[in-house]
Order: structure tokens, then C-alpha cells, then sequence
């Protein structure tokens, strides 16, 4: 393994020649022309093969809708011209919510996601024209063991994790069967209301820990979601097939699925059980298998937990502590997993995630997954935050401007943690340095009229 360092390439060259020195594959090319290219999702067309990842902003109203700074960011992106734009995890039920100002979507606020919505596409024509159908896929979640809707730690867990769960005493209640059926429903019916609003897709949230994805490896719980495979994936193919009951093909499913959790066995998803550093994607593709034959044409790749080891999912220069690796080796193996998923469902579009720390070198990269097949679209997250335009000039300019490319700073997070509204510290300090001093000397978040209406 490599000594982690922090990004000072300058170019492609020393792009490639980390690349080598460290042994890894990582595809590039600068063909940034395919990055250009319209991506064909059924009956639908992704304007060009560049997509924003759901990134949290904290920054709704009390009572979960999107506020002034969630339009900001919204309008910023679609101005940005991603083909695809992937709304931040939005809970489906109260208590689910990861922070107090979580995106909530229930029916009493079916209106102000669909002003959101129409801010989206309305921006995003303005911008680029009634040919560029911008492609929205809301994210539905319950944040199971992360859930803390009223600004304290409430967690749902759906199995008693040693690695996950250090804090909570060894009779902590786990969720009942009868209670996760129930919120099946709430899946569907935040589904319908996405589909009502004219949303492209949903997202059933599979990943980072949260509760669906803490399903997936409940190898340790009894009852008919725990042990088996055919158990563990019960709630997930539960949600996708009465969604499909209730809606038909009037919304499009698809997931962010956590193909390797990096936790041991039995407590982590996709990993080799005698040495969980290592994927063993064999589950995972048995999933996308059978979701693929219900219909699902599109999944977004992740990995790791954001709370115990956020190095795996998001590679950084500086964070909550000094991975074990280089930040490339981070880059490389998610890469390679999306790779192994994307040749095992040849037929779905698959999309990338980890390239932001690549910064302004990041379009070769995208351009090399696309042209090797190695996935069908570029993801970005923290990047977005950064540098909102970016799809705009990798498509219009074939180059990122590094001035404007995120760091990996870890700054977003931090402000997560903090209890604050997210957005990037060092490109947009405007709004978000006095958020983040804030926040740091532990002062309570900043909170926008609206919010403080509710308080
Ligand atoms: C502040 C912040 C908020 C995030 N919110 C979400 C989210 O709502 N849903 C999700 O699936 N991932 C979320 N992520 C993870 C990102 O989507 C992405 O997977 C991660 O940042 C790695 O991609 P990148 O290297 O392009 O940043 C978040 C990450 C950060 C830093």
C-alpha cells in the first residue's frame, strides 16, 4: 500500500506516472469529447454523460422543505449543465431524517418539491435549451442508525454492529419486522409523490450504512430480513416491486448501492468474509441481477461508510484522520469495483463515483471509464459543491480550471458534523466560511428566516 499524500499533480503525465508507481488501473483519455456524448437511459436521454451525486446540503426548513440555500445549490447545478442531476438523500419518514433540516418528502410538502423541481428543469433549459432535458432522480431514504431529526442521535438499527455501533448499549432495541414492512410503504408513497412531481426517477438508497444498506448485510438478525441473502435484500426488492405495482413504468427505479462496505464480516456488505479488505462482489451482482430483470436500468456505485471509514468512499487530502493508503488506491478501487459491476450488467448504465479528488485531471479519468467501458456516466460530488459549473466547461472547454476544483479539504463534512448548512468552505466562502467558524467554536448552526419561524 502507498503512504497517503496530498494532490500535487500537475498533469496527465504524472497522472499516468502515479498511476504506474503505485501498480494500479485506473483508465484514462482524453478523448473528453465522449464525456459530450448524450447517454441513453430506455426510452430517455441523458444529455451528456456527466451527473452530480447526491450531495446533503442540511439546509430545509424544520419541517423538511427545500429552503433558500437548497434552491441556491439546485440552481446552481442545473446551470451547470450535468446531464444528470441526483437529488441529496431526502427522508420518507420524520424520524428517519439524518439531521433536523433534512429534505422530507411527504405529501404536505409535495408542493415545494415540485417548485424545486420546476427551478431544476426551468434553470437548466434556461441555460442550455429545450433539447437539454436534464435528467432528476430523487434519493429516498431512512437514515436507520444515522437518524437524528431532532439534532440528538435517535438511532433505528436493524442489527446490533459492533464496528458501527460503539456507543449504543448491547440491548439497544432493533427495528421489528412489522415496523420495516410498514415503512416499505413509506418508500412507495414518497415514490408516488415523486412521480406526481414529474421526477425522472427514484433512488431507493442502498448505501453508506443507512438503513437499507444496513439491511443488505444483516447477516446476525433473525426474522425474514436477516441471515440469508434472500432475507437481507427482502426490504429493497420489497420497496422496487410495490413500487412497480403501485406506479408501473410512470417513474423510473433505480439505486446508489454500496457494492463493498469495508466492515468485516459478518457486519459489512460486499466484502471478502476472511478479509474484509478485500470486495467479494459476488452479492452485489446477484442483486443487480435480479433488479436488471425488474426493470432497473440505471445504478450508482458506491462504497464505505461515511462515519467509520469515509477514506473508502471519498478519498481526501485532509479529513478526520490519515487513511492507511494513498488517495489513488482509493480512487483505483472503486474504479475497479464499478468496473467488475459494470462488465457483470453489461446492459445497465452504470455510474462512477470517487473522482473529485482526481480535481482538474478528473475529466481524463471520466473520459478513460467511458471509453474502456468501464462505467456509462462520471459522477461528481464534492466537486459539485466546489465548482458547480464544471460539467459546463468540461463539455464547452474540454478542461477544468483547478482554481475552481474542490480539494478535498473535508470541509463539507465537517459542517455536516457541526450541525450546519453544507456547501463548500473554500470556493463558495461567501456563504459558507462564517457557517463553518461557526460551527467549529461550537457555536449553534446558522439558520436562514425560515428555519428560525419554526424554532
Ligand atoms: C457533504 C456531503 C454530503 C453528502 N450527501 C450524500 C447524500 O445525500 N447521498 C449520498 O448517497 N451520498 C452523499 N455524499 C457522498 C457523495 O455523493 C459522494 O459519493 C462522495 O463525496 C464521493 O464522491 P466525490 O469524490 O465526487 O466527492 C455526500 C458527501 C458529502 C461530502
Amino acid at each position: 500500500m502507498g503512504k497517503h499524500e496530498r494532490f500535487r499533480l500537475l498533469d496527465l503525465d504524472e497522472l499516468q506516472e502515479k498511476i504506474s508507481k503505485l501498480g494500479l488501473e485506473i483508465p484514462l483519455s482524453d478523448n473528453l469529447g465522449l464525456l459530450a456524448r448524450p447517454v441513453k437511459v430506455a426510452e430517455k436521454t441523458i444529455p451528456n454523460a456527466l451527473s452530480v451525486h447526491p450531495m446533503e446540503g442540511c439546509d430545509g426548513t424544520v419541517d423538511g422543505e427545500p429552503d433558500e440555500l437548497t434552491y441556491r445549490r439546485y440552481r446552481r447545478f442545473a446551470s451547470g449543465g450535468a446531464g444528470l442531476l441526483w437529488l441529496e438523500a431526502t427522508a420518507v419518514v420524520h424520524e428517519g431524517r439524518a439531521n433536523p433540516l433534512q429534505l422530507y418528502l411527504c405529501r404536505k410538502n409535495k408542493d415545494a418539491f415540485g417548485k424545486l423541481f420546476d427551478t431544476i428543469v426551468e434553470t437548466a433549459r434556461a441555460e442550455f435549451g429545450s433539447n437539454h432535458g436534464v435528467y432528476t432522480v430523487v434519493q429516498l431514504t431512512h437514515s436507520g442508525r444515522y437518524s437524528k431529526p431532532e439534532g440528538k442521535p435517535a438511532p433505528i438499527i436493524a442489527t446490533r454492529n459492533p464496528y458501527l455501533g460503539r456507543n449504543l448499549p448491547e440491548d439497544y432495541p432493533v427495528i421489528d419486522d412489522e415496523q420495516l414492512e410498514r415503512l416499505e410503504d413509506c418508500f412507495v408513497e414518497a415514490a408516488v409523490l415523486a412521480g406526481e412531481i414529474g421526477f425522472d426517477a427514484v433512488d431507493i438508497k442502498a448505501c453508506h450504512g443507512y438503513l437499507n444498506s444496513e439491511l443488505l448485510s444483516a447477516y446476525t438478525r433473525d426474522g425474514k430480513y436477516g441471515g440469508g441473502f434472500e432475507n437481507r435484500t427482502r426490504f429493497l426488492l420489497n420497496i422496487v416491486d410495490k413500487i412497480r405495482d403501485r406506479l408501473g413504468d410512470a417513474i423510473d427505479i433505480t439505486l446508489r448501492l454500496n457494492a463493498y462496505d469495508a466492515v468485516p464480516y459478518p457486519y459489512g456488505w460486499g466484502v471478502d468474509r476472511a478479509d474484509y479488505r478485500k470486495a467479494d462482489l459476488s452479492e452485489p451482482i446477484k442483486l443487480l441481477r435480479m433488479l436488471r430483470d425488474r426493470g432497473i436500468k440505471m445504478v450508482n456505485i458506491s462504497c464505505g461508510n461515511p462515519y467509520y471509514n469515509p477514506h473508502v468512499g471519498r478519498p481526501y487530502d485532509t479529513g478526520p484522520y490519515i487513511p492507511p493508503e494513498h488517495p489513488l488506491e482509493g480512487v483505483a478501487r472503486m474504479l475497479n469495483i464499478t468496473k467488475t459491476i459494470q462488465q457483470s450488467v453489461p446492459d445497465m448504465v452504470v455510474i462512477a463515483t470517487g473522482l473529485s479528488w482526481l480535481r482538474q485531471l478528473s475529466p481524463f479519468v471520466a473520459a478513460g471509464g467511458i471509453e474502456k467501458e468501464w462505467f456509462g456516466l462520471a459522477g461528481y460530488g464534492r466537486q459539485a459543491f466546489a465548482y458547480p459549473q464544471f460539467a459546463r466547461d468540461i463539455v464547452e472547454n474540454g478542461a477544468l480550471d483547478a482554481r475552481k476544483c474542490c480539494i478535498a479539504c473535508g470541509k463539507c463534512s465537517e459542517i455536516m458534523r457541526d450541525g450546519g448548512r453544507t456547501g463548500c468552505v473554500i470556493r463558495d466562502a461567501e456563504v459558507y466560511a462564517s457557517i463553518y467558524r461557526a460551527g467549529r467554536e461550537g457555536k449553534p448552526p446558522i439558520q436562514s428566516n425560515r428555519v428560525a419561524e419554526h424554532v
